[in-house]
């Protein structure tokens, strides 16, 4: 069975983009393909350029990405933009698509961004350059994948917001499921 991952960059274990990938994996489960979803929260990622560091344990992660069919970026917005860390956690992907034989290219996915009020759409601009770079696949939605909400759980009552998320998580499983056949 075909199979997408659903990346959260947020520090929170339950916050808000951890439960608004949880809704899209439903969606996208819902027509067809299997999911992951995986939290960078409690891991603290070294540089990409950091060749010298311990394994913190994103190499496990990517392994998985490796062999899923569709990679799904959920960005909280602070301060305007994604996350360092998430940034951090792209940069490491494609840095080891490029020495792993290009495993993005043609992959199926997209970015999410959940935001209290200001940031959103130049967030999801940061994250297409990691998707527009790698040779992967992105489908459109309704509307661009923002979501607002603050506290943990807010996220969910924007109902236009979610409706977008799940009209890309339809989209997500139709793509796939037609290019794997
Ligand atoms: C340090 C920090 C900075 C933030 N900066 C912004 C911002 O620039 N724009 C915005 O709309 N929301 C901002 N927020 C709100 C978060 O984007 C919002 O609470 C989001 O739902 C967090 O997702 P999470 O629960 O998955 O961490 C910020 C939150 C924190 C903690």
């Amino acid at each position: 069975m075909s199979k997408a991952i659903l990346l959260s960059g947020s520090p929170n274990a339950e916050g808000n983009t951890v439960q608004v990938l949880r809704e899209c994996a439903k969606t996208i489960e819902a027509n067809g393909v299997e999911t992951e979803v995986i939290s960078l929260a409690g891991m603290k990622l070294h540089d990409a350029m950091d060749f010298t560091s311990d394994d913190d344990g994103f190499d496990a992660v990517i392994a998985k990405i490796k062999e899923a069919d569709g990679l799904i970026v959920g960005g909280p917005v602070y301060w305007g933009t994604v996350r360092a860390q998430l940034m951090t956690a792209l940069q490491r992907i494609a840095m080891a698509s490029m020495q792993q034989g290009n495993f993005l290219s043609r992959m199926v996915g997209g970015p999410i961004a959940i935001a209290r009020r200001g940031g959103s759409t130049t967030s999801i601009q940061e994250m297409m350059m990691f998707y527009l770079a790698n040779d992967m696949i992105v489908p459109g939605s309704t509307y661009w994948n923002i979501v607002f909400g603050q506290t943990a759980g807010q996220a969910l009552q924007d109902e236009e917001g979610m409706n977008t998320i799940r009209r890309f998580g339809e989209n997500i499983a139709f793509l796939i499921q037609k290019i794997k056949g």
